[in-house]
């Protein structure tokens, strides 16, 4: 018999790595992880990590060989700055690889006749918002709101949300005997905030690394303009609602693909904010009009209504929470003992 296991792809990236160590502190022990990276030190020896490409077939069916995937939590991405310098590679990471790990799981659901859970974090990156005039008439978005990425992360996202219900929902709609299909289910996340680790590549990037550059003692120049804002959540958040999601009854689930949020902040804001528990800190703006155009085109703020309704979502950390009880006090341990990874 196979080993029954929960997968986690893009296991060394920022919301993978929080994500194993809470699952680890939970108890759970079936956890096999895969990225082109090691695993950071402290994990690495309480895991079956898998070193390679998402993009690697084989080693997708050597894991199937190996093991039975119940959930795989596919967190494994270039993210949209990153994208837009290497926009093939990042639709070969972002696209290909998801289809991959789709095809895998959909056959994994026939083969053991249920199905496979499919958890995907998805973004504020797949909304495009033309103008800033247009911005402030739409402050809260709904989930099918202005789909219109300007980005190759936002479409790889928003794609792969579709192959996600095609999957679900619509794989082999003309057979005579329908196999059994995968569980997808997706929140789309706001820019995220971690105590432990700056995230690269991204375009919300300017809110963790004004936080860390004022953690650190160091200047930070902010590559948006004051008054550009999206919204923004703690890491513990983002946890939860991956998930919360996963375990919610299918039964309870009007949607495969949730918004969920925590608070919105302009970039003034952010830095008033930093200020107050950093009053030294140095950070000034320079806004660089290429990545400010991606920001404007994402949302003020979002509504995550139906999260709330349908699977109780609530975020446990409002933004004085986030800072307060979360980011700041681990920030500021985690630059005092230098533990940095
Ligand atoms: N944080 C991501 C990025 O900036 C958006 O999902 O690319």
């Amino acid at each position: 018999m196979r080993k029954k296991v929960t997968l986690i792809t893009g296991a060394s990236g920022e919301i993978g790595d929080a994500l194993i160590r809470q699952l680890l502190a939970e108890g759970n022990t079936n956890l096999v992880s895969l990225d082109i990276r090691p695993l950071a030190p402290e994990i690495a020896n309480q895991i079956t990590h898998i070193q390679g490409d998402i993009c690697d077939k084989s080693l997708l069916a050597r894991i199937i060989s190996e093991y039975e995937v119940d959930i795989i939590y596919h967190l494994a991405a270039l993210l949209s700055t990153r994208a837009e310098f290497t926009p093939e590679a990042a639709h070969k990471v972002n696209v290909e690889g998801t289809l991959g790990l789709l095809q895998m799981a959909s056959d994994q659901s026939q083969w053991r006749g249920k199905p496979v859970m499919f958890v995907f974090p998805s973004s504020i990156a797949i909304y495009g918002i033309p103008d800033l005039d247009t911005k402030a008439k739409y402050p809260r978005i709904r989930e099918w709101e202005w789909n219109y990425p300007r980005t190759m992360y936002g479409s790889n996202k928003l794609y792969c949300e579709m192959l996600g219900i095609y999957y679900s929902e619509y794989f082999r709609q003309l057979a005579a005997d329908r196999p059994v299909m995968l569980d997808f289910r997706s929140v789309r996340f706001p820019g995220l905030i971690s105590a432990y680790t700056v995230p690269s590549g991204g375009t919300s990037d300017y809110g963790p690394e004004m936080l860390h550059a004022a953690a650190k003692g160091e200047p930070y120049a902010c590559f948006v303009r004051e008054d550009s804002r999206i919204p923004f959540m703690a890491m513990p958040d983002a946890l939860k609602a991956l998930t919360k999601l996963a375990a919610a009854p299918r039964s309870a689930l009007s949607r495969r693909v949730y918004i969920v949020t925590s608070f919105s902040l302009s970039a003034a804001e952010f830095r008033q904010i930093v200020l107050k528990y950093f009053p030294d800190a140095k950070i000034t703006f320079a806004p660089d009009s290429k990545r400010n155009d991606i920001v404007d085109s994402w949302p003020a703020d979002l509504n995550d209504n139906d999260a709330r309704r349908d699977w109780g979502w609530m975020p446990d950390y409002d933004v004085d929470r986030s800072f307060e009880e979360y980011l700041v006090p681990n920030i500021k341990m985690r630059y005092q003992t230098k533990l940095y990874y």
